[in-house]
Formats: C-alpha cells, structure tokens, sequence
C-alpha cells in the first residue's frame, strides 16, 4: 500500500514562504497545498476540469488537481493568497470586487489566479482563455466586466445602501482566497476521513456482511453498516415541517434502492485508507428486481421500493404502487370545454435529471467539543434544520448539537437535503474522534439527488378570441428510489406553472414514483422549471394556431391583480397575494427590447446571423410565475444589537451560498439605521450564534429573514431614538416642527430648544458610547413568511439554428424581472444572468444519464458539459418598476425565479426557427439536427 512513508519530501515555495513537505507517489499539487493548510486553493472536481483549483507554477497558470506534486522541487507556486491581501489586492482582484465578478466565489480564487495572467490584448479572447475555469453562479458577464476593468458597484453614503449596487461584505476575503468554505480549517486535533461503500446494484437486500477484515487494515477506526444505524426513518430533504417530506430513508439500510447508496462506511486515518478498507469488506446481497420507468413503476405488478412501510407512518401516499404523492383535481369541466373549444391544442413534454453541480461539493466535518456536545459545520442551506433532525434520528436532546456553516459553495437547492451529516454523526458517535466526509464529483453525479425528470403532457382550448377556456396539465415525475423533495416539488411544479394563466376550466394530474434511479430532489425552481417548459410551449403552439402574437395571447390570458390564481381549487391558496404586479410590464419591456437593436455593443456585436443557407432564425419568448416564499410556514428570528463603536451586530441564521442574502441584510440595516453597510458586522448561519431561521431555500432569503431583520432594525431604531431623548432631557425639550431625531453614524441627532433664551435650536449627537452606558440596546425581529406575494420572469430569444449540425446560437437573450424594489440592482442582475445561464446549460446539453440498469455515465464535468463562458450570451436584464406591499422594503425574490422561463423561450424560438417543435430536454445538437430533419 502507498503511503507518505514511501514517497519523497519535495521543497518548493508556496505564495513566498517556504514548504517542505511530503509527497506520495502520484499525489498532485492540489492536495499537497490542502494538506498544508493552504486554503486558498479549492477543490472542485478533481479532473482539471472546472479551475476552481488553479495556481500559478513559476507564473504559469495550471489546475493544481492534476499537476504532478513530485515536480515541485524548487518551484515557486502562487495562489489566490499570493497575489494579493485584504490590504493590498492585486488589481485584477480588486477588480472583482468592483465589478461584483462572483456569487458564492468558490471558483473565484481560481478565476482570478487565471485572470491575473491576461493582459489587455487577451480581452477579445475571453472565451477561448478562460475555458479552463467554470462558474456556476454568474453567468460569466460580471467576470468579463471585472478582468476587462468594468466597474458595476458603488460604495454608498450612510443611509443609502438600499436601491445601490454595494459589494458583499466578504468581497476582498473572496477575491484573495481567505474566505472560508466548509472545510477551509485546521482541525485541532487529528481528523479522521469516512469513505463510503456504495451499492453495486440498483435493488438488493444486504443478507450479510463481514466488516473484521476491513477492520484490521492499516489506518482504519470503524466500519459502520446498518447494524449501527439508527432505526429511525427520516428523508434527506428538509422543510420547515419535517412531514413535508416521507420518512423512507435511514442513515444506512439494509435495503438498497439504487446504485451508490450506502452500504457501509469506514472510518479511517486518511481518505486513502479509508478508501482501501472499502475493498475488504465482505457482502452478501440478495437481489431484488428493479424497475427504472416511472411509467412502468407505477403499474400494477411492477417491482415495490417501499412496499414493506405504510402511508400513515412514513406519509407515502400509495407504497402499493410506488407512488409517493398524486394530485388529482379539476374546476369546471375541462373535456367539456375542450370539446367546445374552437382551437385546441396539446403535446407531451419531457425533461431530463440536471444536477446542480455547484462548485463546493458537498461536505462536513463533525466533532464533539469540550462540552460533548456534537458540532457539525456543514455545507448546507439549512444548519438549523439539520440540526434539528440529526437530533430527531440520533435520539439526542436538540441543543446537544451545533450546526453551522461557513460561506457556502453554491447550493442551487442541492443542499437542502441532508447527505453527510447524518453519517459524520454516526462516525463521531463511534469514534468519539473529530471525522470528515467529503463527496467526490463523482459522488456528486452519483449519489446526490438531481432534479426531477418530469412528463408533461399538456392540453390547451381556447377561444378563436385567443381565450383560454380549458387547460389540462397531467405530470409525471421520476422522484427515484427516495422520496426527498418528491411531494413539495410535484404541488410546486404545478403551481405557478397553471395559476398564473386565468381559465374556468383546469385539470391537474400529477404523480411522483418511486423508481430504482438515483433520487431527485429540490433544484432551483422546485419544479416549476419543467412543467413551465410544457405549458408555455404549448402556448406558443396555441399562438401559432390562433395567429395571434405570443405576447399578446399571454396579455389576454394572464392572472391581472383581483383574479384568483388558481390551480385547481379556487379557495386553495389563502396566503398567497398580490404584493405588486409586473407582469405586465415584462411583457412590454422585453417586446420592446426585442423589436428594437440594442444599443450595448456587445450585443449588438452578437446580434449578427451566421451566413450560410443552412442557418434559420427564430424568435420565442415565455413567461413565468413564482411565490416569493415557501408555504406552510418559514420563519426567521433575528437580532441586531448597537456596538461601542457605532457599529451593528447582526444575527441571522441564512446562510449565504451565493444568493447575496449577506449583501442585502446589510443594505437593509444600515439604510433604516442611518449607517454604510461596512459598519454591519453579521453573523449568521449558526445554530449556537442566530436565533431560528428555516433556511436558504425557496428564495425566502431576502423576503423572509430580510423582513425579520428590517423588524429588528426599526425596533432597535426606535430603542436609540427614545434612549437619546432620555439622556437630553426628554422629548419635551425637542423642539415643536423641528426634525425628528435622527439616527446617523455613529448615534443619534436629537434637535432640542435651546438652553438660552431666544437662542437657536441646539443639535445634540447622543454617541453610542454615551446611548450604551446606560445598557445594551438590541432588538429582535421575526417573520413568519406569510402572506406569500408573487413575482415575475419574462424571457425572449432571438437564435439561428443550423439546420445541417443542430448548432444553436443565441443572437438575442433578453429577461425582464418583476422583483419589486430592487435592492441591489449588480447582484440582482446578477442572480437573472446565472439563473439564465444555468437553465441555458439545461435547455441545450446538460443532462445526468444512467444506462437502462440505473448506472450514471456522466460522472465527470467534462462529460456532464456546464456551460463555459464561451457558452452564455450576454442577457439583457431588464427591471419592471413595483413596490411589493409585502416584501421588505418593497423587495420581492428573484434568485430562483429567472431559471424558470428559459428553456420554453429557447424552444418557442428554435421551433420558429426550424418550423419543428422540440419536446425534450436538453435539445441537444443531435436531437435538433433530427428534428430539422423532421
Ligand atoms: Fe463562480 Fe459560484 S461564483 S461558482
């Protein structure tokens, strides 16, 4: 066996200081610098595929995960930290700070690593240059603008922060490559590394299993199999109620429901021995017969993944037939009117398992600290709630466990679920030693869930007017051998999806079924995504059919304030309201934009059609309606608390993956208290440090705990105002007419008569010093996330299609969002491009594929295709100007809404293109070029 022992020292200077370190024999630069505690470096995918690992060797840029570490000698590697400080940054970093150039920033250390190697004339070559880093979050047009000295920010005067681009707090500790993610920290004490034994077969019952030889390897602490599980059924997805979500999981069952899940575990001195202990164990499978068809699985005799528990106490609804939650409703009578339509039209739609491939891979370390308590610091975007159920399955009293996160990696909704944590407690349990489980990229494409490949068959009839008079939506989705997520995002899929179409006559059917694939869960959009891709296609045909232009049907037929929004029962929805409406005008921004050439050059530069007689145009536009919040109840507790120095102290349990809910908190809190958001310290996602928060899910960030926060600052406003009244001589001294005392930097103006006779008004600054001698000031602010309003995305294309190859190219993107007020125009311009960039690589070529035996064969970035910059057009974002009555500060959510409507824009634009509809996702080159070919 390869160990340390046999490898050499290599001696070799790291950002200016001088490393010797040891190196085994194919070790490679990446985690020798990690092992070395040199966090700057990040660990994406371990292929040289996505960058976020890239450091200079001796000036040349290399992805440090493939570069050979016994080459190291005398070598001078520059990371992120090497380029720049907090103090001084490198000016290519101080130009994504300018430019607000990332999101989560866990490609960022790479990207600018990268960066600082392009000189100006490399301007024009962007895509070409930077196809070696991958961004998940941006979009890419924030970090051209940054490496090409594009500055999008503005640093705000006190008082001011909200409606202006400011930067996130975290932005030059991001950019220099000090900010930490998950595992970026030395553990004090030895660590311990899991590794997981997954199944081989995509349905089996473990008859046995022999663990003593796997115990006796070098190196090895525990192996864990189900005999040490906890017998306590949960589900890996996580909502505020955990009955959301069927209890149909435990932390290592004997039963195996799909390939990859866990069999046993072992904990080890290394991850290398760990992982050499997996091929000792013994074991012993009886295998059961598999079914990978939703369709299939829910017919009559078809192969039971959950046949042995029972609807009441796991909450599946039909474990006969592999059916975890059905809905079944109509108002009016929808084959009546579809009978009496004058125009019908319909069609299946069908979209594939996406994964959400954010940069961070899951992760989390475990520990118990000198209390005994069990501390897990997590990627996650809900600490709280997995506190809350690792507490529930391991029996321990809840505030036993800490949970907490540092920033977070990206999350896209792949980290509301609960997929290291439960094993990490399992491990440290044993072991009473601190353990880490980190997932691998292949883990990533093999084990965590995706999102749901869904069937939309929809029905439309209409009026030759152009009025809907009957929709029917039947949806079938594939939630896998797990039921996380698979209940939440069958209501949500058909949601919004049909509420926001007015229509006196609709009917839903919608089932989600068990197979023995890997499971799907929460994904941006929760849903949404693909049924929308179903209605709104089948729209455009209805456009076509009625030769009305597609804006115009979806003027006729839209929800407009006052109407119900209905699916399929018209007193359903109680909480749901309109806070603000801007549909209306999305729709007329992007017709507008899209009839008119842009002004921006690089657009316009974009905007040419490719000559050739093999290339069409089309154009296409679809729209799209969220909730701004998750129902049945998010809450947010909040504190904020006066410093000696002037400054705030924020506590708040949302954790920040790149939603930029940092930013705004702090935009929020310093604008009702007068104050720059530098002087806003927050803390957050930690269950020891913040009060209760359900978490960064469902776009409730800004709307939900923002609301709680901007609560708490009003109240602590008016604590400060009162006590610097006290100390002044009370409100009967201030003057009559004159200004109401204002809260500003640094404490609080009180304007009071003057102490002379006849004499000026005096202007007294009560300092906070001076308001805290007298007692702490703080105050709390909670919010319960209802009532729920709604928001809007509209989205157009404008591509050529090349009829001989497939090849898609988009000549025009335009998006128009309806978020209320916009708090931060850079970032929310921000959240639509990446939005519009993650759902392109949706629409075109993304897809996680399994082999009919339910064997993933994508299980590299490379073969999986993330868009590169080279990928994503410029998107013209546009703002519709609403105040919502609900959100806060006038502010409605817009992180996972812009996702929604690409896909159908960019398939209503290739069928106007090709004269030939798609119906599947990704509408891949191969599957266009056959389409052209009818
Ligand atoms: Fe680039 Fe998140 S900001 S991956």
């Amino acid at each position: 066996m390869p160990s340390r022992a046999s490898g050499r020292t290599v001696s070799f200077e790291v950002d200016g200081r001088q490393l010797d370190a040891p190196v085994a024999p194919g070790q490679v630069l990446r985690t020798v610098l990690r092992e070395a505690g040199v966090h700057s470096v990040k660990k994406g995918c371990d292929a040289g595929d996505c960058g976020a690992c890239s450091v200079l060797v001796d000036g040349e840029p290399v992805h440090s995960c493939i570069w050979p570490a016994h080459r190291l000698d005398g070598r001078a590697v520059t990371t992120a930290a090497g380029l720049g400080t907090v103090e001084h940054p490198h000016p290519v970093q101080q130009a994504f700070v300018d430019a607000a150039g990332f999101q989560c920033g866990f490609c960022t250390a790479g990207m600018v690593v990268t960066a600082s190697t392009l000189t100006e004339a490399d301007h024009d070559d962007l895509p070409r240059l930077l196809k070696g880093n991958l961004c998940r979050c941006t979009g890419y047009r924030a970090i051209g603008d940054a490496i090409c000295g594009v500055a999008n920010t503005t640093t705000p005067a006190a008082g001011t922060a909200v409606g202006q681009s400011t930067t996130a707090p975290a932005a030059l500790r991001v950019v220099t490559g000090g900010e930490e993610y998950t595992l970026d920290f030395r553990s004090p004490t030895k660590l311990l590394h899991l590794a997981v034994l997954g199944s081989p077969h995509p349905h089996a019952r473990v008859v046995s299993i022999d663990v003593s030889a796997a115990e006796a390897m070098p190196g090895v602490h525990a192996v864990l199999t189900h005999h040490d599980s906890p017998a306590t059924l949960f589900s890996t997805g996580r909502h505020e109620d955990r009955e959301d979500d069927p209890d149909d999981s435990l932390v290592i069952d004997p039963v195996l429901r799909f390939r990859g899940q866990r069999v046993a575990a072992v904990v080890a001195e290394s991850v290398r021995e760990a992982r050499l202990a997996l091929d000792a164990v013994v074991v012993e499978y009886e295998l059961l017969p598999a079914v990978f068809d939703p369709e299939q699985a829910r017919r009559p005799g078809a192969p039971l993944l959950h046949g042995e528990k029972t609807s009441e106490v796991s909450r599946i609804a039909f474990p006969e037939r592999n059916t975890v939650a059905a809905m079944h409703g109509e108002t009016g009578d929808v084959e009546a009117a579809l009978a009496a339509a004058d125009v019908t039209v319909e069609g299946t739609w069908r979209t594939q398992r996406v994964s959400h491939a954010a940069l961070e891979t899951h992760a989390t370390r475990g520990w118990l600290d000198d209390d005994g308590r069990l501390v897990l610091r997590t990627s996650s975007q809900v600490p709280f709630l997995v506190r809350d159920e690792v507490a529930h399955v391991f029996g321990l009293p809840q505030e036993s466990v800490r949970v907490f996160t540092k920033r977070v990696g990206g999350g896209f909704g792949g980290k509301q679920e609960l997929l290291t944590e439960d094993l990490v407690t399992l491990a440290v349990l044993r072991t009473g030693r601190a353990v880490q489980y980190e997932m691998s990229r292949d883990d990533e494409f093999t084990v965590v869930p995706t999102r749901h490949p869904m069937r939309v068959r929809v029905r439309l009839g209409a009026t030759r007017d152009g009025l809907l008079t009957a929709m029917h939506v039947d949806q079938l989705m594939d939630t896998g051998a797990y039921g996380n997520h698979g209940i939440g995002v069958m209501y949500h899929s058909v949601h919004e999806s049909t509420s926001v179409y007015r229509c006196e006559n609709k009917r839903v059917d919608a089932e989600s079924v068990y197979t023995n694939n890997l499971p799907s869960g929460a994904f941006r959009g929760y849903g949404l995504g693909q049924v929308v891709f179903g209605v709104e296609s089948a729209m455009d045909e209805l456009a076509r059919e009625l030769g009305l232009d597609p804006f115009e049907l979806r003027r006729r037929n839209v929800v407009v304030p006052g109407d119900p929004m209905v699916v399929t029962d018209p007193d359903e929805e109680t909480d749901l309201l309109y806070g603000s409406y801007g549909l209306d005008q999305c729709l007329d921004l992007v017709e507008r934009a899209l009839a008119t050439p842009s002004d921006d050059p690089a657009v316009a530069a974009a905007d040419v059609v490719p000559e050739g007689p093999s290339w069409s145009v089309g154009t296409g536009m679809a729209l799209a309606m969220i909730a701004t919040m998750p129902p049945r109840g998010h809450f947010a507790d909040t504190s904020v608390a006066l410093r000696s120095d002037g400054g705030y102290d924020v506590a708040v349990g949302t954790a920040e993956f790149g939603n930029g809910t940092t930013t705004v908190h702090g935009q929020l809190v310093a604008t009702v208290l007068g104050t720059t958001p530098d002087r806003v310290t927050i803390r957050q996602s930690d269950t020891d440090v913040a009060r209760y928060d359900t978490g960064a899910f469902g776009s409730a960030g800004v709307v939900v705990a923002g609301k709680a926060l901007l609560a708490a600052a009003q109240k602590l406003r008016a604590a400060m105002v009162e006590r610097a009244l006290d100390l002044t001589g009370g409100a009967a001294s201030v003057v009559d007419g004159g200004p109401l005392p204002e809260v500003v930097t640094g404490g609080v103006v009180v304007t009071r008569a003057s102490r002379t006779p006849g004499g000026d008004p005096e202007h007294v600054v009560v300092d906070a010093g001076q308001l805290l001698a007298a007692g702490p000031l703080s105050a709390d602010g909670s919010h319960d996330g209802t009532p729920r309003s709604v928001a809007f995305n509209v989205h157009a294309f404008r591509v050529a299609v090349d009829r001989s190859t497939g090849e898609v190219r988009m000549l025009r993107s335009i998006q128009a969002a309806d978020a209320g007020t916009v708090l931060n125009p850079e970032q929310l311009r921000g959240q639509v491009e990446g939005g519009t960039a993650q759902a392109i690589g949706t629409a075109l070529y993304e897809e996680v594929l399994l082999d009919e035996e339910g064997r993933v064969t994508t299980t590299a970035l490379r073969n999986y295709r993330v868009p590169k910059f080279s990928d994503v057009p410029r998107t013209e974002v546009l703002f519709a100007a609403t105040h919502d009555d609900l959100g806060p500060l006038g502010a409605k959510s817009m992180s996972e809404a812009p996702y929604n409507p690409v896909a159908p824009a960019l398939a209503n634009a290739i069928r106007d293109a090709l004269g030939m509809r798609p119906h599947e996702l990704p509408m891949s080159r191969d599957r266009l070029w056959r389409l052209a070919r009818g």
